[in-house]
């Protein structure tokens, strides 16, 4: 990893340029402005910095104690590098302070990467939602992973 320090802030609506571009880049579905408008009113989005340059981004949505992954994203030159751990550490120790004490979320079956990082983190798979994605020539299943939050 470079020795820029990485950082954290919430999003606000003169950000949404830039995180649609690492949006687009990163996901063959992405979440679309409209999404992003809508979940400023409704979630706590984060975005992560890597020095002055932003680098991703994640959603995390809190009811009661329940906590949602809704979102992460790494744009696509900066991952691989342990960034996505710690962004996604921020995201749940955020979920904590907001009261969640267990956190789900639902990935597409086929990816990998995604599915490493939540399992290297403490997720464990909970659950299988048939042909909740659509995919390129179809559906995809989801896969539901579920995760403890301590402080
Ligand atoms: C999923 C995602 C957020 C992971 O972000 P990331 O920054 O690449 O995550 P990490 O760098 O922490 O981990 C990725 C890999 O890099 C490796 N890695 C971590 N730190 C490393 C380092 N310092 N040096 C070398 N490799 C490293 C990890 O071991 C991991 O390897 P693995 O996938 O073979 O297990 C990112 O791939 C992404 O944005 N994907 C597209 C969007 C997406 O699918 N989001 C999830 C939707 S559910």
């Amino acid at each position: 990893m470079s020795s820029d320090a990485v950082t954290f802030r919430r999003m606000t609506e003169a950000d949404l340029d830039a995180v649609l571009k690492i949006e687009y880049a990163a996901f063959s579905h992405p979440w679309t402005r409209g999404i992003f408008i809508d979940g400023l009113k409704s979630y706590e989005i984060w975005l992560m910095f890597e020095g002055n340059q932003q680098v991703g981004h994640g959603v995390v949505n809190v009811i009661i104690d329940e906590a949602h992954l809704l979102n992460i994203t790494v744009k696509p030159e900066s991952q691989g590098r342990g960034l996505g751990l710690l962004l996604l550490d921020q995201l749940m120790k955020r979920a904590y302070e907001l009261n969640g004490r267990e956190c789900f979320l639902e990935l597409r079956a086929s990816n990998q990467s995604a599915y490493r990082l939540y399992e290297r983190y403490g997720f464990n798979e909970v659950g299988r939602r048939r042909d909740y994605y659509p995919a390129v020539g179809g559906r995809e299943d989801a896969l539901v992973m579920a995760c403890t939050l301590t402080d």
